[in-house]
């Protein structure tokens, strides 16, 4: 039988999803989308999941980019929906209450890159190599990069790489605030998964509120951003989880929260 070209596995709240095409360097067809947003969805709708590691599968790439071949033979319209599906996507990640974390393995190449831009931040292996090579193929990026990226690091930064189509290797990407972490090579899924598992023992509704209050903070005038934080922070005073975490600090015991 055939392996699915995106293969989840959740245990004890965390969902591993594993691009699996590595025959082309996990690059990103219409087909994998179409998998991966079936993934995506079903991972919103399921209440157990609230972390979700995203990899590739082999040791060379995260996803080496949209895939070439198909886009080679797109006309416009094609292409603008081409664009509008790995947006929609990529959209998802960035707006849902659950934490996601890019563990990349290798190269993360323009749709790629763009994909691990989209989740919450990114963990890489040594070998990792970032880059937004779209101008030497004749195009631009059309995943978010001309929009997540320099929102990260600035526009000249962002230009720089983008004009240039070049890659940079983990440690520079990570000097640039583009990863969080860099690891030795075959770890990065493990240390991904051990700064899940501190997560996961918070408070994981306060956590996405604070994701989403980063996000839309982000594109709110500060004034706004503010008023909008100080509404969330009191909001949260109605959880059951803000109540059982000031008992326990109070009690001196560790608190059960039950993300509610
Ligand atoms: N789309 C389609 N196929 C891709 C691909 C992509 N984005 N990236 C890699 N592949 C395929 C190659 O065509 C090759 O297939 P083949 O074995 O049938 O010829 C296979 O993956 C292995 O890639 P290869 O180029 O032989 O590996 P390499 O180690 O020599 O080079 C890269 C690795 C990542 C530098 C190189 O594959 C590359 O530049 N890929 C395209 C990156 C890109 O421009 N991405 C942005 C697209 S918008």
């Amino acid at each position: 039988m055939n392996e699915p070209i995106v293969k989840t596995n959740t245990e004890n709240g965390i969902c591993i999803v594993t691009i699996n095409r590595p025959q082309s360097l996990n690059a990103l067809n219409s087909a994998l989308l179409d998998a991966l947003a079936e993934s995506i969805e079903n991972i919103r709708t399921d209440n157990e999941i609230k972390i979700v590691l995203i990899t590739g599968s082999g040791d060379k790439a995260f996803v080496a980019g949209a895939d070439i071949s198909e886009m080679a033979e797109m006309n416009t319209v094609q292409a603008l929906h081409f664009s509008r599906k790995g947006q929609d996507l990529l959209r998802k990640i960035e707006t849902m209450d659950k934490v996601f974390i890019a563990a990349v393995n290798g190269y993360a190449l323009g749709g790629g890159f763009e994909l691990a831009l989209a989740c919450d931040f990114i963990y890489a292996s040594s070998n990792a190599q970032f880059g937004l090579p779209e101008v030497t193929l004749g195009i631009m990026p059309g995943f978010g990069g001309t929009q997540n990226l320099p929102r990260l690091i600035g526009p000249n930064r962002s230009k720089e790489l983008i004009f240039s189509g070049k890659m940079l290797g983990a440690s520079q990407a990570e000097a640039w605030g583009i990863v969080n972490k860099v690891v030795e090579q075959g770890t990065v899924l493990d240390e991904a998964k051990n700064i899940a598992e501190t997560m996961m023992k918070n408070g994981l509704t306060a956590i996405g509120f604070a994701k989403e209050t980063i996000r839309s903070g982000l594109n709110m005038p500060k004034n706004a951003a503010i008023l909008h934080e100080s509404s969330i922070f009191g909001n949260l005073f109605s959880t059951f989880d803000q109540k059982e975490g000031m008992s326990a600090f109070l009690e001196k015991r560790k608190a059960l929260f039950s993300n509610m």
